[in-house]
């Protein structure tokens, strides 16, 4: 594996390819979520042909409300080195901000689709947030070029996002989703769960078990009911527990609406924000 930190590396390391990659953007601090994505881009890449699989390491300033959390996001270079090596990747990219956002250039911000402004999810709670993805994630395309990429289906609505800005960009490549890798208990993986202590890490153990108590329910009323009672058993008033429409996440207007349906939620537990999801149709 290839381990580069400027443009002009990257740049040579890409006139190497000739059949493109499968691109995996993160900001590190990796886990065994993030190796689940990156096996799954080598293997999309071996089956199609490709020249394999790149990991793009960086920590997007633009993406961030709050500075504490950008200041304090985790950083394990070495050991996200070994991590990306171990699960196929061909390539670890870990840009400088001066190479992703060049002084003197402006890198736009593309045209958010509704999905990005509309549901009133992480859209209301992180003001700013998805304006920063879409940048960020537009320049990482326009550097790396991929074929396809793959992003964690934790992040339900980002991977929404990410999607619908694509085509509406035209880009000609495939958005793979990654399934959401747990922790034996249920815990959905996540690089700020290191931040939890272990009485928080138990109470947001609920988001898990709320969302499997919303699949015994057969309407979306009863389902969100059904997340709020188990949070509140931990003492947690969620950001939000609710059924969408899968990919618009708009709200659904009655039960009969034609899914896929998706059970999304978020609270905060202690210092860190917890998000999930699962789909969702009636039991
Ligand atoms: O999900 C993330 O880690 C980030 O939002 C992403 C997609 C790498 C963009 O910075």
């Amino acid at each position: 594996m290839q381990v580069v930190h400027t443009l002009a590396e990257y740049d040579a390391f890409r006139s190497s390819l000739s059949k493109g990659c499968v691109l995996v953007p993160t900001m590190g601090a990796l886990h065994e979520g993030h190796a689940s994505l990156v096996r799954q881009g080598a293997a999309y890449a071996r089956k199609h042909s490709l020249d394999g699989c790149v990991v793009t390491l960086f920590v997007n300033p633009t993406q961030f409300g709050d500075p504490a959390d950008f200041s304090r996001y985790p950083k394990t270079l070495d050991a996200d080195c070994r991590l990306c090596e171990q699960a196929g990747a061909a390539c670890l990219f870990a840009p400088g901000v001066e190479d992703v956002y060049p002084p003197g250039h402006t890198i736009p911000v593309p045209t958010l689709p509704l999905v990005a402004t509309e549901p009133k999810l992480e859209d209301a709670l992180r003001p700013g947030h998805f304006a920063g993805v879409c940048q960020v994630v537009s320049r990482l395309f326009d550097i790396t070029r991929p074929k396809a990429a793959v992003f964690g289906e934790k992040d339900w609505q980002q991977l929404v996002v990410v999607r619908a800005m694509a085509q509406a960009q035209g880009r000609e490549l495939e958005i793979l989703p990654g399934p959401t890798v747990r922790d034996a208990d249920g815990m959905a993986m996540s690089s700020r769960n290191r931040f939890l202590s272990s009485h928080d890490r138990a109470a947001g153990l609920s988001l898990s078990r709320a969302l499997r108590a919303a699949q015994t329910k057969t309407t979306p009323d009863q389902a969100e009911a059904a997340m709020l009672a188990e949070l509140s058993t931990q003492g947690l008033t969620p950001d939000y527990a609710i059924v969408r429409n899968a990919s618009t996440l708009s709200p659904l207007r009655d039960a009969g609406q034609v899914g896929p349906w998706r059970a999304v939620l978020a609270a905060r537990v202690g210092s860190v924000r917890l998000l999930d999801n699962a789909p969702w149709h009636p039991a």
